[in-house]
């Protein structure tokens, strides 16, 4: 039996087949916030959001003004494909909200739990550690 399961459903009157859930949580690309906690969304089933505060990559930019870890993605090319970037934005949003002095060993070590299949972990980092700088200002 497939880990994965096709889903056919319309968005703004497009019609999308996809495959979605990995169901492991591996990569961590899917991760948003649900009650200011990093969550795997693959592994969580949407009544579980019942009464919770979800907060996705969508909701980091303020109108045209990106958040300070877009725009160090951006500055410090921390995306390839961008497959991953979502998933890691939104890892590092929550701990750069709650310790924004973090020190780069221990970023590193948090910012693991998340994959880049590009392999683009140093600019990932440097770009953290600037929105990092930027945030304690
Ligand atoms: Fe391609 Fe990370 S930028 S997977």
């Amino acid at each position: 039996m497939s880990d994965r399961q096709d889903v056919t459903f319309t968005v703004n009157g497009e019609e999308h087949m996809i495959r979605v859930g990995c169901e492991h949580g591996v990569c961590g690309a899917c991760t948003v916030r649900i009650d200011d906690q990093p969550v795997r969304s693959c592994l969580m089933f949407a009544v579980q959001a019942e009464g919770t505060r979800v907060r996705t990559v969508e909701g980091l930019a303020t109108g045209d003004k990106l958040h300070p870890l877009q725009q160090a993605f951006w500055d410090h090319h921390g995306l390839q494909c961008g497959f991953c970037t979502p998933g890691f934005l939104m890892l590092a949003v929550g701990i750069l909200e709650r310790r924004p002095d973090i020190a780069e060993p221990e970023l590193r070590e948090a910012l693991s739990s998340n994959l880049c299949r590009c392999t683009g972990y140093q600019n990932i980092l440097k770009s953290v550690l600037a929105a990092a700088a930027e945030m304690r200002k």
